[in-house]
C-alpha cells in the first residue's frame, strides 16, 4: 500500500486567490535622509478591515480540502487533524546530525512499533541500506474526572541514515510493518569545507493558520524549481498552546497545549521536511512555561531530532557553519549555554578556511525596530520572568561581543511578526549602510511565516510597540506581508538573501540583499589588529 499522503499538500491541486488591497502590496518602509520613519500606516490610525483572502484547496484529501480562511489577521486556524486513525506513517521529517555522512529521520505510526525501518541508497532501485527505528510515545494531560488522558501520541520513530555520500542525491523509503512508502529524494550535506553552493529556506512563527498553509505551499513550489539543502525554522513552530485562539482547559480549569495542533503542523510541513533537513530551534511558544502552555520544551524534545541537546547546537553544511541558540534560557557568560556559545564560535572561527560562513539562528532578535518584543534594547521583558521561571537576565554584552569578535556573518531570527533586515551593525549604532565587504553581523527577522502580523504603530501595547524614529541599523522591513526567506551561499564571499512574499514567485527588489565579504572572513578584532600592525610598521 502506498502512502499517498506523503505528498499531502503537493498532490492537492490548489486555487489561490489573495485579495489584499493594492496599497498593502507596496509596503517597504522607506527611510528619509534625516532618519524620520515613514510608517506604512499613519499614526493614530484605527484598526482597519482585516486582511481578506480566500484559500480554496480542491483535492481528495479530506483533511485539507475546503479550507476557507477569509477573516482575521492570519486567517482562521485550519481544522486540526485527527491522525489517530491513520494506518500509514506520517509526519515524516529529516534533520542533519552534524555529520555530512548522516541524516536523521522521524515518522509517526499509530498501530505498531515493530518492523519499522527506513531503506535508503543512492539509486531509487537500490535502497540497499536499512536503519531500524527506536520509538517512543507520550501522553498529555490526565483528566481527573474521566480518568483518561486528553491526548496520547502515536508512536514517534527515530532512525539514523549513515554512510551517506556527502553532497549526493539519495533516496529513501519507509517500511512500516510490511507497508512501503513512496520513495523520496533528498540531498546529503556537502562535505565540510567544500565549495559547493549551499541553499537554505528559513522562516519563523508559522503555526497552522490559513497563511501558514499558504507560506508552506510557496516553499513547496520553490522546491520544485530549486534544490535546497535544508530548512531553518527560527522558533514558534506550531502554536499548539492556542488552538483556535483559545487555550484549552482541563477539568480543573488548568490550561494546556492542544497536541493535535502539533500533528496538524507535522502533516502540513511534511512535503517540505521529508525532502530536506528541517532544522528547528525552540521559541517562547515551545519553551516558556506560559507561552507554551506548560509544554516547557518537553514536547519540542519529543518531536524533533536536533544535534546536541536539541535546544542549542551547531552543524555544518559545506562551507556554512550554523549555530543554533536558545533565546528563552540564559546565555550569560557564566551560563552553560553561554560557555558553549563562546567555545563553539571560537572553534568555528579558528577554522574559517573550512567554514567561511558562520550563521547564528535563534528565536528572539537582539536587533529589531520593535522596541520591546524584539528585546533589541538588550533588556528582558518582565513577562518572561516569574516565580515559576528561572531568572532570565536578558541579553548581556557578551552575546553580541562574541558575534562580532568571532566574525558571525548573519543572525537569523523570528519572534517579531514582520520581516526586517539590518545593515551590518554592532553596538547598536555602529552601522555601515552597505552589504559590500561586510565586517559586522547582519540580523534578519523572518517572523512573518504565518502568524498574525504586527504593525508599525507607536503604541504602548507590547506587541505593537515601535519607536517613533526608525533605528539607524534598519535596512528594510515589511509588516503587511507574510512570506518565507531564502539564503543562497554562492561561494566563499557572496551570499544572497531574499524574502518571498506569500503568493509571489519572485522576490521584490527591496526584499533582496546580496552580501559580500572579503575572502578569508577576517573578523573585526583581527582586522583592527591588522590596522594597528600596519600603523606600527609605517611608523617604524
Ligand atoms: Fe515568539
Amino acid at each position: 500500500m502506498k502512502l499517498a499522503f506523503i505528498l499531502l499538500i503537493a498532490t492537492v491541486s490548489s486555487e489561490l486567490d489573495i485579495n489584499l488591497p493594492a496599497d498593502l502590496l507596496s509596503d517597504l518602509v522607506e527611510r528619509s535622509e534625516d532618519n524620520e520613519l515613514a510608517y506604512s500606516l499613519a499614526e493614530g490610525e484605527e484598526e482597519e478591515e482585516p486582511y481578506k483572502y480566500v484559500i480554496n484547496y480542491e483535492g481528495t484529501i479530506d483533511d485539507f480540502s475546503g479550507i476557507n480562511a477569509s477573516y482575521g489577521k492570519c486567517g482562521k486556524e485550519i481544522e486540526q487533524l485527527d491522525v489517530s486513525k491513520m494506518k500509514a506513517p506520517h509526519q515524516i521529517r529529516l534533520s542533519y546530525t552534524g555529520k555530512a555522512t548522516e541524516m536523521a529521520i522521524t515518522w509517526t505510526t499509530n498501530d505498531t512499533t515493530e518492523h519499522e525501518q527506513v531503506n535508503y541508497g543512492l539509486m531509487m532501485t537500490e535502497l540497499n541500506y536499512t536503519s531500524t527505528s527506536i520509538s517512543h510515545q507520550y501522553k498529555w494531560r490526565f483528566n481527573e474526572t474521566s480518568k483518561e488522558w486528553y491526548y496520547t501520541s502515536g508512536f514517534i520513530h527515530e532512525a539514523l541514515m549513515i554512510n551517506l555520500i556527502p553532497g549526493r542525491i539519495h533516496y529513501y523509503q519507509i517500511e512500516s510493518n510490511g507497508m512501503k512508502s513512496e520513495i523520496i529524494k533528498f540531498v546529503a550535506a556537502p562535505e565540510e569545507g567544500s565549495d559547493i553552493p549551499v541553499s537554505f529556506l528559513h522562516v519563523g512563527d508559522v503555526g497552522t493558520f490559513g497563511t501558514s498553509v499558504m507560506v508552506t505551499n510557496d516553499m513547496m513550489k520553490r522546491m520544485e524549481v530549486k534544490q535546497f539543502h535544508g530548512m531553518i525554522h527560527c522558533g514558534d513552530i506550531s502554536y499548539a498552546n492556542k488552538y483556535d485562539g483559545e487555550r484549552p482547559m482541563d477539568a480543573k480549569n488548568k490550561t494546556f497545549a492542544e497536541q493535535k495542533v502539533w500533528d496538524t503542523w507535522g502533516q502540513m510541513v511534511e512535503p517540505v521536511g521529508s525532502k530536506m533537513a528541517y532544522m528547528a530551534v525552540p521559541g517562547n511558544h515551545e519553551l516558556d512555561i506560559w507561552d507554551s502552555t506548560n509544554e516547557n520544551g518537553t514536547i519540542y524534545a519529543k518531536r524533533f531530532i536536533m544535534p546536541g541537546n536539541e535546544r542549542y547546537f551547531s552543524f555544518a553544511v559545506g562551507m556554512v557553519h550554523f549555530v543554533a541558540v536558545s533565546t528563552d534560557e540564559s546565555i550569560d557568560a557564566e551560563s552553560t549555554q553561554g560557555q558553549w556559545f563562546k567555545n563553539i564560535l571560537t572553534e568555528v572561527n579558528e577554522n574559517r578556511d573550512k567554514w567561511p560562513w558562520l550563521v547564528v539562528f535563534q528565536h528572539r532578535p537582539i536587533y529589531n525596530s520593535n522596541k520591546i518584543h524584539g528585546n533589541w534594547t538588550g533588556k528582558n521583558t518582565p513577562q518572561y520572568s516569574g516565580p515559576d521561571l528561572p531568572p532570565f537576565k536578558g541579553w548581556k554584552d557578551q552575546y553580541e561581543a562574541l558575534l562580532v569578535e568571532h566574525g558571525v556573518d548573519i543572525v537569523l531570527n523570528g519572534h517579531v511578526h514582520h520581516y526586517e533586515r539590518t545593515w551590518p551593525v554592532r553596538n547598536r549604532v555602529e552601522t555601515v549602510k552597505s552589504y559590500k565587504n561586510v565586517k559586522y553581523p547582519v540580523h534578519i527577522t523572518c517572523g512573518n511565516g504565518g502568524k498574525s502580523l504586527y504593525r508599525f504603530v507607536p503604541k504602548t501595547d507590547y506587541e505593537d510597540s515601535y519607536n517613533e524614529t526608525l533605528p539607524l541599523f534598519v535596512a528594510a522591513r515589511s509588516n503587511r506581508l507574510w512570506g518565507h526567506c531564502e539564503l543562497e551561499f554562492y561561494n566563499r564571499t557572496t551570499v544572497k538573501h531574499a524574502m518571498y512574499v506569500m503568493g509571489e514567485d519572485t522576490p521584490r527588489e527591496e526584499h533582496v540583499a546580496v552580501i559580500t565579504k572579503s575572502s578569508g572572513s577576517m573578523p573585526a578584532c583581527f582586522f583592527n589588529l591588522y590596522l594597528v600592525a600596519v600603523m606600527i610598521f609605517v611608523m617604524i
